[in-house]
């Protein structure tokens, strides 16, 4: 083995090509950290080129490591119907995550227990998200969970104090990009809520208005 195949990261895998089409190929053979190993398959972004918003989840759960789609889980279910309520044309949306492959334990040898990506894994798995950025040129990125907000915006930043603010993209996350970030919770964290599920749907939805609103220009929500 080659000491470049030691470098950690995507960077390497990146294609000279930077068209979606190009990266998509490319993320496929992705070996950039460990991930790739235990998982069935690249879960790339989707969406249009030129889709004003980009939303940026964790990482592919169990359905989405099956299938091969982003978001086509339980999370991904909230995600359409808060997309649908917040009053966002769905074809206006390009979703991805902050990690490609699915991070899992095994429990009674065959039940797949989502775990956590590490700051490693997203970082290493960054190019790629960079890369779309780049490549779709959205107006507004939306993080949903600290895992995409903080590849995005830095390990400071913190979903509870960070939330439903239009954001400049910093220059330290190293994208060619004039997008505007948002940053709100993960669906998954909705679903999950114990002390009022009604409540942080509903605050979900208020924060994916704003995000509607900022890309059609209007500073205020259409309900
Ligand atoms: N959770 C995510 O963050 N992304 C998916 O694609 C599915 C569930
Ligand atoms: Fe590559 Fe990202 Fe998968 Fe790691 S998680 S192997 S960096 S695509």
């Amino acid at each position: 083995m080659s000491a470049t195949a030691k470098v950690p990261g995507a960077q390497r895998y990146l294609p000279d090509k930077r068209a979606l089409g190009a990266l998509r190929d490319a993320a496929a053979g992705c070996r950039g950290c460990e991930l790739y190993r235990d998982a069935t398959q690249t879960v790339f972004g989707e969406g249009r080129r030129g889709a004003p918003l980009m939303l940026v989840g964790e990482q592919p759960g169990d359905q989405e490591d099956r299938q091969g789609h982003p978001f086509v889980g339980p999370a991904g279910r909230l995600l359409d119907r808060a997309i649908h309520d917040a009053g966002i044309d769905p074809e206006l949306v390009y979703a991805t995550n902050a990690v490609k492959h699915f991070k899992f334990t095994r429990r009674e040898g065959k039940r797949r227990i989502h775990q956590k990506p590490g700051r490693t894994e997203v970082v290493a798995c960054r190019p790629w998200l960079i890369a779309e950025i780049e490549a779709v040129r959205p107006q507004l990125v939306v993080c949903l969970g600290a895992t995409a907000a903080q590849s995005l915006l830095g390990t400071a930043f913190r979903i509870s104090t960070g939330r439903g603010q239009l954001l400049r993209l910093p220059d330290a996350a190293g994208v060619r990009s004039r997008a505007r970030v948002l940053a709100t919770v993960h669906p998954s964290a909705v679903l999950r809520d114990r002390t009022d599920r009604r409540e942080a749907y509903r605050g979900f939805v208020d924060d994916l208005r704003l995000a509607g609103a900022a890309v059609t220009g209007e500073s205020r929500a259409v309900v």
